[in-house]
């Protein structure tokens, strides 16, 4: 019976790559999801990959009675990775309460119930828009925090001071903050991967369904950007290298006892590339010639943004190890799979 760690949101995209990865050294995996940007086939996949079936309980977090109930049920979880959240900057733009209730009241809930039942230890799924447009580059964990971008983009924010104030008085609390650069790729399987409803809004999926022939053509949006194509810039990071951060993460807080008990780390690979270097490598990488036209700026968009992921690499022991070129073709290989592509 291996350690037990509850994964929430664990159907999603970042959480099913991270719950084969905790599966892979031997924890024991529980998942909340409410299957609002998820499938339950999910499930079976994670199974097919590692060979172990995570326990699944569907339900929404904002539910406490329902969430009290599981946790009544499930005594030995040790730790909690926490991902369940909306995460669409332009639905939280036209539903801003709709995100602010989601993304705050499932966090409180959660750290309720961890108060209740004695669950000390949380990773939690934080976000490198907290930095807004940093002035300078790279970005550090000590860079100012500025104004989000977005509903969403402040719901990240928020959550991190709620964590701040609360392990203040929580003495049992442990928490680390993952502020996660851009995630993107696919299990090496190809059997999990990022499956986003409706039109993507995230470059990378659209990227692969322009590919796969499901959108007529990609549109970048501007390349009259201060960086060097002009199109802006991001610290594209490998989903699997990514979710082995919150293994490592999950290992410092049940092992280390001399660590300050709100930590936030980085997680990206140091080095930023532009939609035009993605578009051209995604080409390489993959064979496959990309229909694209530039068009004008999206309203919120930073023009450049990239990590320095120095205390992730030397406090936390973690460092990106994939190419982004490999991790490109690991996302087409995925989107060719589910479309029966070959
Ligand atoms: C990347 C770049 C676009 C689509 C957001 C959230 C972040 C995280 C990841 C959730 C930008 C350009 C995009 C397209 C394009 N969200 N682009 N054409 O905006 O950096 O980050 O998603 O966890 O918190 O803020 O990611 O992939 O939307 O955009 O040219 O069709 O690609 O302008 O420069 P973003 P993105």
């Amino acid at each position: 019976m291996g350690r037990q760690v509850l994964v929430t949101g664990g159907t999603g995209y970042i959480g099913s790559h991270t719950v084969v990865e905790l599966q892979a050294v031997g924890f024991e995996v529980i998942i909340i999801d409410d299957l609002s940007n998820s499938t339950a086939d999910v499930v079976d996949n994670i199974e097919r990959i590692s060979g172990i079936r995570p326990v699944f309980e569907e339900f929404n977090l904002l539910d406490l009675g329902r969430l009290e109930t599981f946790f009544e049920k499930y005594r030995g979880i040790e730790a909690i990775i926490h991902f369940a959240a909306f995460k669409s900057v332009g639905e939280s733009v036209e539903k801003p309460l709709y995100y602010y209730r989601n993304n705050l009241v499932s966090l409180m809930n959660i750290l309720d119930c961890m108060s209740k039942y004695n669950v000390p230890n949380l990773v939690f799924s934080s976000s490198c828009t907290v930095y807004g447009q940093p002035d300078q580059l790279p970005v550090t964990e000590n860079t100012p925090k500025k104004d989000a971008e977005s509903p969403y983009g402040n719901t990240k924010a928020i959550s991190e001071e709620i964590l701040r104030d609360v392990v203040k008085v929580a003495r049992e609390l442990n928490v680390i903050a993952l502020r996660y650069f851009n995630p993107i790729g696919a299990h090496p399987s190809a059997l999990i991967g990022e499956l986003p409803r409706g039109i993507p809004n995230n470059l990378v999926p659209f990227i692969t369904q322009t590919a796969a022939g499901i959108r007529q053509q990609l549109s970048v949006f501007g390349d009259d950007y201060n960086t060097t194509d002009g199109s802006c810039v991001r610290d594209y990071i490998n989903v699997v290298d990514l979710a082995k951060a919150h293994v490592i993460a999950i290992n410092r807080l049940i092992t280390s006892i001399n660590i300050d008990r709100y930590e936030f780390f980085n997680i990206g690979t140091g080095k930023g590339a532009s939609v035009l270097e993605v578009v051209k490598t995604f080409e390489e990488a993959t064979g496959v010639k990309l229909n694209y036209k530039i068009v004008d700026r999206r309203p919120g968009d930073v023009e450049k943004i990239y990590a320095d992921t120095t205390i992730a690499n030397t406090v936390l022991g973690w460092k990106a190890q994939t190419s982004l070129y490999d991790t490109l073709l690991s996302a087409w290989n995925w989107e060719k799979r589910i479309r029966n592509i070959d």
